[in-house]
């Protein structure tokens, strides 16, 4: 029988686009394929779901970095903050901010402009002004959203979009 502690609560603002009550829950993975610090990759249809097992418990959201849409699963887990494998940014699984702003710097959720930075002490890089500097300027994080997970059998449950599921 599930235990609820396995399963990590998320702000009910950030629930992801297009799931709602009525979506129904799929089957992805084998709880015991996810054991604690991991993540996986999960595809259905042309949705890629990230699966993490993060010390509050286990949550799905897009396998996409809300920065520039690299795949977290390939990035690195620490506790409830996931690591992208791109541009150094950091997000917290538990609020779904970030925790870092990636190097090209940019807009944070709220609006609220972040430079470039270069990590390791160095000096910051300067922005050469032009298109690329403004679309940079302009890239906003947007804060994770999650699938509701339930645990059943044995088995991780994610209610999903229903445009994947088509
Ligand atoms: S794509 Fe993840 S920090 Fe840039």
């Amino acid at each position: 029988m599930a235990m609820d502690h396995t399963i990590a609560p998320f702000p009910p603002r950030l629930l992801a686009f297009g799931v709602s009550d009525a979506s129904p829950f799929q089957d992805l993975l084998a709880l015991a394929d996810l054991p604690a610090g991991t993540m996986q990759r999960i595809s259905v249809g042309e949705l890629d779901v990230l699966l993490a097992h993060t010390d509050d418990g286990i949550v799905a959201t897009e396998d996409r970095c809300p920065h520039m849409s690299a795949p977290l699963s390939v990035g690195e887990l620490d506790g409830c903050i996931v690591a992208c494998p791109l541009h150094e940014g950091r997000f917290d699984l538990r609020s779904g901010d970030p925790a870092q702003m990636p190097t090209t710097g940019g807009l944070d959720p709220d609006g609220v402009y972040h430079p470039t930075w270069t990590p390791g002490g160095r000096s910051d890089k300067p922005d050469v002004p032009g298109r690329k500097a403004e679309a940079r300027r302009l890239t906003r994080i947007r804060r994770i959203r999650y699938f509701p997970v339930r645990i059943a059998g044995g088995r991780i449950l994610v209610a999903l979009p229903s445009v994947a599921t088509d």
